[in-house]
Order: structure tokens, then sequence, then C-alpha cells
């Protein structure tokens, strides 16, 4: 009988059987997958789980903070947290071009974490979040038939001479089914249903070169359209939504002056399966009250649009 708590129960057993007393290693990014075998790992081995959280310096508003907040301190999760801001985008300076900055994260990312990695002696196993879905996609990717149009890093696999073992406890599920899991494991709800974040983060999300000055006003924006779309009940009406930043300089008119600053492009779309989606019809009110509190609250944008486009052709990202 498939219920979350028969689920629950099988993998711990599975799990406990599969790894013994050895330590176990686990990438957390904060998505619901990584998040939900956190919880399910923490449950059925407690502290022979260590995980490395990488802030690359690509997060949203107080991101990382939140998910120390969450599995350190409220679930006891040792976790070791690595500020890598720097690392990220001293590799990323300098380079536009969307395929190489993806490349460039994802190389970082891997080497970030092989370190960390490498100064825990007694690992033995990698935990990873992966999805059927995900098996489904390398699988296909293997044998050529995936019409790969992005590099998606997050499901690259392991550098060779790591030589762990994988845990792999979702590799059966569906989304739905992790998310599930998730709640039943006592992950709050607003996390278990959060939007999709793509693993480059907010480097997809910042057209051309990345700077940590975009970076800080693209968070800034972002937050208000998510914290506006909660309070209107509109989140969950959306399958993923976000801002996007734009390195070009439009004029405004503040005081007697004219002003250049940056234009922000919100992002809303409705999408089952995100291979096509939908723009989202936001109500133009809410819209209207979205661009004033990113003007008047965020100095260097003054200018805010909406992405009125479909995928196809645009793709959910503008990057
Ligand atoms: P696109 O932009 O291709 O996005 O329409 C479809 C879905 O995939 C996410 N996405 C990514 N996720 N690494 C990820 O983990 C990536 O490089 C990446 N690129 C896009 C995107 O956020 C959307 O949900």
């Amino acid at each position: 009988l498939w219920t979350s708590a028969n689920i629950i129960e099988d993998s711990i057993k599975a799990i406990r059987e599969q790894v013994g007393d050895d330590e176990v290693l686990l990438g957390l990014s904060g998505g619901v997958d990584s998040s939900v075998v956190a919880a399910l790992l923490h449950k059925a081995i407690g502290d022979q789980l260590t995980c490395v959280f990488v802030d690359n310096g690509l997060l949203r508003e107080n991101e990382g903070d939140q998910v120390m907040a969450m599995f350190a301190k409220h679930m006891g999760i040792r976790v070791i947290r690595v500020d890598a801001e720097d690392r990220f985008l001293n590799e990323l300076a300098g380079e536009a071009d969307p395929e190489k900055k993806r490349k460039i994260i994802g190389r970082v990312f891997v080497e970030v974490f092989d370190e960390e990695s490498a100064k825990l002696k007694n690992v033995k196993w990698l935990a990873q979040g992966t999805i059927y879905p995900d098996v489904i996609e390398s699988a296909a990717a293997k044998t050529g038939k995936a019409h790969v149009i992005k590099t998606h890093h997050n499901v690259g696999g392991l550098p060779e001479h790591m030589k762990l073992q994988l845990v792999e406890p979702l590799r059966e599920l569906f989304k739905d089914e992790v998310r599930k899991l998730g709640v039943e494991l006592g992950l709050p709800s607003d996390m278990v249903y959060r939007h999709p974040f793509p693993g480059p983060g907010l480097g997809v999300r910042i057209l051309g070169e990345v700077k940590k000055e975009f970076a800080d006003l693209l968070r800034k924006a972002d937050n208000i359209f998510i914290e506006e779309l909660r309070k209107h009940d509109l989140y969950d009406k959306t399958s993923q939504a976000f801002a996007v930043f734009l390195p070009v300089k439009s004029v405004g008119v503040m005081g007697d002056g004219r002003r250049y600053d940056y234009v922000v492009s919100l992002r809303a779309v409705e999408t089952i399966d995100f291979m096509t989606a939908r723009w989202a019809n936001l109500p133009y009110d809410f819209l209207d009250l979205v661009s004033r509190r990113i003007i008047n609250e965020t100095a260097g944008i003054s200018r805010v649009v909406y992405d009125i486009s479909g995928k196809p052709p645009a793709t959910i990202e503008w990057e």
C-alpha cells in the first residue's frame, strides 16, 4: 500500500541495511529533494549523516540562513556551511556566455564540495536526492535521446576519484511523492511546496556578467515579488515565479533630476511539466503593487517589466 508512512518505514530499513555503521555525506541545497533526503537519512541513521551546504552567493534572500536554521538548529542535523560566494563570483567575473556561466558554477560547486568532503575522513557513502525523472532523464542523455538544451549540472554525477558509494533513497519516486514524504517527515509545507529553483541559482537570472551588486539588487526585487505572491494567495497558483536582472540602464526621473538605473523583469508561469508553460495572468493591480514596491524599496532599479512570453519558444529562465 502506498502511504508516505509505509514508504518512509521501508526506506529507513533499506538505508540502515545499505550503510550499516558507515558515515554518509549529503550535499544539501535547500531544494525539496535534498531536503527530504536529509530528513529521511537523519531519521534512519542520525549522527552518521553529515550535510555540506555550499553557499555560492547566488541564492535567494536569506536562503542560506534559512537552510541552517531549519536543518542544523531546528532538526539537529550536522550541516557544514561553506561560504563560497567570493570564489564563485571571482570565477564568474568577466564571463557573459550563459552556457559557460553554467559550466563554471557547476565546476566550482564540485570543487568546493570535493574539498569539503575530503576533510571528512570516515565517509563511505554519498547520498543524493535523485528522483525517478532524473533517472529517466540521465538514461535518455546517455543514449543520446535527450534534447539537451541546457546543461543541468545537478544531475551530473560524482567526480571519479571520490570513490564513494551512492545512497539514493528517492530514486523510485516522483516529485509529488517526494513532497508527501517531506510533509510526513515534518518538513514545513511552504518549504516542500516551494517553486523549483535552478542549480546555478541567480547566475542564470542575472543576464550576462554576474556581479555581487546585481545579485544583491535581484535578491531584493525577487524577495518582494515572492512575498507579495504569498500574501495575495497567488504563490501556489503559479508553478514558478521570480525576478530577472537586466543589466541595462533606463532613464527615470527623481525629483528634478534624471537617473539611469537598472531594469528588472518579473517572470511567472503556469505549467504541469515545465516543458511547456504559459505566462501567468496575474492581476494588473497586483503587478502594479509589486512594481511600486520594487522601485521604491530598491535603489538602483527604476523600471519593472512583466514577461509575457510562453514556452516554447521562450524558456522559463532567461538564460
Ligand atoms: P527552462 O528555462 O529550460 O527551465 O524552460 C525549465 C525548468 O528547469 C529549470 N532549470 C534548471 N534547473 N539547473 C537546474 O537545476 C539548470 O541549469 C536549469 N536551467 C533551468 C528552470 O528553473 C525551470 O524550472
